[in-house]
């Protein structure tokens, strides 16, 4: 079978020649992959790309996970590309960083669908595991993705990197493990973010917290029964921090928006938050974020990521990153 690739527009081209540049008029596209499976495609959607991400099989076919994963990706990209176009008529064309990358399916997949017939733009992968990172500047060169960066350093890290710039426009972070979401967020804060994604994934943090304090909070409150339980600990955790996470950044001057990224049936994991910054900071989101600690008793753990430094946090008894405290929320 005779390898090809789509351009931008849908034009086919020998696979490795992928072209940078604006789109030309469509035409039918025809590949190596069947037909039922290029109707599930996007238009002009590199086939090597998604042959390379082994999201296709060698032979062009979907099996249900890679399905699945494309599916949150076209999901997701549909609430990117509106904040893209918004930022898209500058020179240099917007900037993303895509935090906890991965193999950087989401960073690859707006790229090949979005940048490349922008013509500018930039986007930055960050991710701590070197493998995956050297994988991912291999195959950027190997499509000719000139515009893609990939840093192997934490999310943490990245906020001070000096390969990225002081300004980043959209920050995404898919799946990032634990607290990566929180430092994504800290991270997009710094770099002055337009907009933020987020799926956060498990959430350990704010569970050993609850988990610390709970004699003590069962003897206090009938609430404290919502997270008696291990299993109640654990979800109440990644529940409450995510409603932390969005009246920090509507503390912060964003106008947040949580949805579903895909159907329950397919993950567990599928909270997407939307943020995009209004300027406006409301109080009120500070005063909820202050009171829900204080009620869970979780001021002094948790206080700091979220803003809320004491005086003793602030001399270093504290455990949460440097990065929360750029956006200290005056409540
Ligand atoms: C579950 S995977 C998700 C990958 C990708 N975003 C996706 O959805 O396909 C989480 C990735 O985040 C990376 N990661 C976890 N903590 C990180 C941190 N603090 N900084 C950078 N990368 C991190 C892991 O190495 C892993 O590759």
């Amino acid at each position: 079978m005779k390898k090809t690739d789509s351009t931008a527009s849908g034009r086919l081209r020998p696979a490795g020649t992928a072209q940078e540049g604006p789109a030309t008029p469509k035409k039918p596209m025809a590949s190596g992959a069947p037909q039922d499976v290029l109707s599930e495609l996007r238009p002009g959607q590199s086939v090597e790309l998604l042959q390379e991400l082994h999201i296709l099989t060698r032979d062009g076919r979907l099996n249900q996970d890679s399905r699945r994963k494309l599916k949150q990706v076209y999901h997701l990209f549909n609430f990117i590309e509106p904040l893209l176009a918004e930022l898209s008529a500058g020179a240099a064309g917007p900037t993303l960083a895509d935090h906890g990358a991965g193999k950087s399916y989401l960073g690859f997949i707006l790229y090949d669908l979005y940048f490349k017939a922008l013509g500018k733009g930039h986007i930055y992968g960050v991710e701590t595991r070197g493998e995956l990172v050297e994988k991912s500047r291999l195959l950027a060169g190997k499509l000719g993705f000139g515009r893609m960066s990939f840093l192997n350093v934490s999310v943490a890290e990245a906020t001070g990197a000096d390969d990225l710039p002081a300004q980043i426009d959209v920050v995404t972070a898919l799946h990032a493990c634990d607290t990566a979401t929180d430092d994504a967020i800290a991270f997009g804060l710094q770099k002055k973010a337009r907009a933020m994604v987020l799926v956060p994934c498990c959430q350990a943090e704010m569970a050993a917290c609850l988990r610390q304090g709970k004699t003590l909070q069962l003897a206090r409150t009938p609430l404290a029964e919502l997270w008696r339980h291990p299993l109640h600990t654990r979800e109440l955790g990644s529940q409450v921090t995510n409603v932390l996470r969005c009246l920090y950044l509507e503390a912060s001057g964003y106008q947040v928006t949580v949805t579903e990224l895909v159907g329950w049936e397919h993950s567990m994991k599928n909270e997407l938050i939307i943020a995009r910054y209004t300027g406006q900071k409301k109080r009120s989101a500070a005063e909820r974020l202050k009171a829900i600690l204080t009620e869970f008793g979780l001021e002094g753990a948790m206080g700091r990521r979220f803003g809320i430094a004491s005086q003793d946090q602030e001399t270093g008894a504290g455990h949460a990153t440097a990065e929360s405290t750029t956006a200290s929320i005056q409540a």
